[in-house]
């Protein structure tokens, strides 16, 4: 959470650093700010409360910009979303910070340094960073070597940048825990928490490693190791595309990413399976001798991604023969586990960068694991780097906070895991071809889905001014309703909850009213029949019921049950497709509620903090 954007060049830096902020926006919304050392020296900072379009109205209408600068967009962790919070942070009006992350022995440090003469002017954990520089370099240290002293005695995770007004002609990152990746121009060079905020301005990149410190002037990038000690850290050529974040004809990011979806999957399965079955090593060099050794997965994963892993264990326990336990990262890395004999751990992660899911797999590498997998959807990303074996779930960028392609080419992904593990461990030749025939069909059952988007629009309405809804759903299906669920909360604010149908009756039944729209998933898949039973037990309370289910599946609307028929002959992908109506109504009703669909209030996409 939180972005940032940096620069050295010789031409005015404060548009392109403004610009680099609102690609990043989805990093964190309430606040941004930033400062720009001026041709005569001077440090000039300029922040705002809300969103970027602020700060960019602010600096187009008067802002003497200069050649260095660093900028940022908030999302408050320590102390609330005002102007004296926001980022860029000052000492004496001479060196500036931007941080994301958490320094978490603040409270120590600032005390110090208050003992040391220096004025604290906001709530936040990052002003200790930029007083703390500034006392080093009081006692003779260079703006570099300030840096590596004051990473020697911060606890914590950061990304941060900082300048010097002494020193206009350059800029000190360093990076523990939250990602930066520096942008190499011709004449000037570049920062960001996310390459995505410089593709305008470069398409070469070096990946900052955990505990790097960089030194960047206009000609030259300096890098050194967590021990000091000068490294070469290779240049990687860029290959997302600045369109991706561009809304097109569509009115907000996230419907445009729900539309992508055929066009995201294909690119999932381009090249990695044909009507014979999977291409070879799809998961790597060494996959399939590790899969030979395989007796356990243990998934661990946030969010959407979560929601994901707990479709996977229906798939793999049922098709590749191998148990499966999946857990939320940040329950998993702070409990006594037991690794079972020849476990992998297995990481879900669009960003790749989420703090809990990162630290549960650094936990399980200590702990015996057999390898790690990362499914992710940013190469390079940190859960990339540093696990065995990667596998790309090629979403392309994801700029609306709630996931929607992100979460189906998971989906992907982990049904193309499946059948790798199963082509190892031995499958029966009918649910091979149906799980081949079920992937190559998807974009075309997606599409179909799709076009439900219109009776979807009209159906909102009746969820606008209800506060509560009920999802329901079985077996693989029951991740989806709670995937459902997660959408219309995060997006439309209305309270939802997700059960497994057959857990209705002992408790959630007590919620049954008129008030209470009750969604449910209903493909025709060997759950069915008990499916029908749930529903009918919501009907006989009065409940009133939403249920997408395949035109087959035998239900019918009536005035208490409005029955929206999904295309689906294929139940192995039918959580994908069945995905795809719940993002829709999610959507819809969140815009007849007029709330900030791409950026939901108090959420981030990129949680990079615990
Ligand atoms: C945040 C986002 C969610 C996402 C979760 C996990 O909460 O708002 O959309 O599912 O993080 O993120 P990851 O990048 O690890 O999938």
């Amino acid at each position: 959470m939180c972005g940032i954007v940096g620069g050295v060049a010789q031409r005015d830096i404060a548009d392109i650093l403004v610009a680099g902020l609102q690609r990043l926006e989805y990093r964190g919304y309430d606040s941004a700010g930033v400062a720009v050392i001026t041709s005569d020296g001077q440090l000039n900072r300029l922040r705002k409360t809300g969103k970027v379009a602020e700060l960019a109205a602010a600096v187009a209408a008067d802002y003497p910009s200069g050649g260095t600068g660093i900028a940022h967009t908030r999302w408050a962790t320590h102390g609330e979303p005002n102007e004296a919070n926001a980022h860029p942070h000052l000492s004496s009006e001479r060196i500036a910070v931007v941080h994301n992350g958490i320094i978490e022995n603040h409270h120590e440090l600032r005390d110090k340094l208050r003992a040391s003469g220096y004025e604290f002017s906001s709530q936040t954990d990052t002003e200790v960073l930029v007083h703390q520089v500034h006392e080093f370099i009081e006692q003779g240290a260079s703006l570099l070597e300030a840096v590596q002293k004051t990473a020697q005695v911060v606890k914590g995770a950061y990304g941060t940048v900082l300048v010097d007004k002494h020193n206009p002609n350059e800029m000190v990152v360093a990076r523990s825990g939250s990602p930066l990746v520096i942008g190499l121009g011709i004449g000037e060079n570049f920062i960001a928490s996310d390459q995505l905020a410089l593709l305008e301005v470069t398409r070469k990149f070096i990946y900052l490693e955990e505990g790097d410190v960089a030194h960047i002037t206009r000609h030259a990038v300096q890098v050194f190791d967590v021990n000091g000690q000068p490294v070469e850290r290779p240049v990687k050529e860029a290959t997302g595309s600045v369109d991706a974040a561009d809304k097109g004809e569509y009115r907000h990011y996230m419907l445009k990413e729900i539309f992508e979806q055929p066009t995201s999957v294909r690119q999932t399965l381009e090249g990695r399976i044909s009507t014979n079955g999977l291409a070879p090593n799809i998961f790597g060099q060494g996959f399939t001798e590790t899969v030979a050794q395989l007796n356990h997965i243990q998934i661990v994963a946030c969010g959407t991604s979560y929601h994901a892993a707990m479709v996977a264990r229906y798939w793999l326990e049922q098709y590749a023969g191998v148990s499966c336990n999946v857990e939320i990262a940040s329950e998993f890395r702070y409990r006594k586990f037991h690794t079972v004999p020849g476990s992998m751990i297995v990481t879900i992660s669009q960003s790749g960068e989420t703090a809990d899911t990162l630290a549960a797999l650094r936990l399980a590498k200590e702990h015996n694991y057999l390898s790690s997998l990362a499914i992710c959807n940013v190469d390079g990303s940190s859960l990339v780097r540093e696990s065995d074996f990667a596998f790309m779930t090629r979403a392309g960028a994801e700029i609306g906070v709630a996931s929607t392609k992100a979460f189906t080419t998971q989906l992907v992904s982990l049904l193309m895991l499946t059948l790798a593990i199963a082509d190892e461990k031995g499958i029966n030749a009918a649910d091979k071809q149906m799980i081949i025939d079920g992937l190559l069909g998807l974009p075309a059952k997606i599409e179909q889905a799709l076009t439900l988007s219109q009776p979807i629009e009209a159906l909102a309405e009746e969820f606008a001014e209800k506060h509560h809804a009920l999802f329901l759903g079985r077996g693989d299906q029951y991740p989806i309703a709670m995937e459902g669920s997660l959408k219309l909360k995060e997006i439309s604010y209305i309270h939802a909850e997700a059960y497994a149908a057959g857990e209705l009756k002992h408790g959630p039944i007590a919620l049954i009213d008129a008030d209470m729209p009750v969604i449910v998933v209903a493909p025709n898949n060997e759950l069915l029949e008990k499916l029908h039973s749930n529903v009918e037990e919501v009907r006989a309370r009065g409940g009133v019921l939403y249920v997408f289910a395949d035109a087959d599946a035998n239900f019918k609307s009536d005035e208490t049950q409005r029955v929206i028929n999904v295309v689906n002959t294929c139940d192995i992908t039918a959580p994908m497709v069945y995905t795809i109506p719940l993002q829709l109504l999610s959507y819809y009703v969140a815009l007849i509620k007029g709330t900030d669909v791409d950026q939901p209030r108090n959420l981030a996409k990129s949680v990079t903090v615990e």
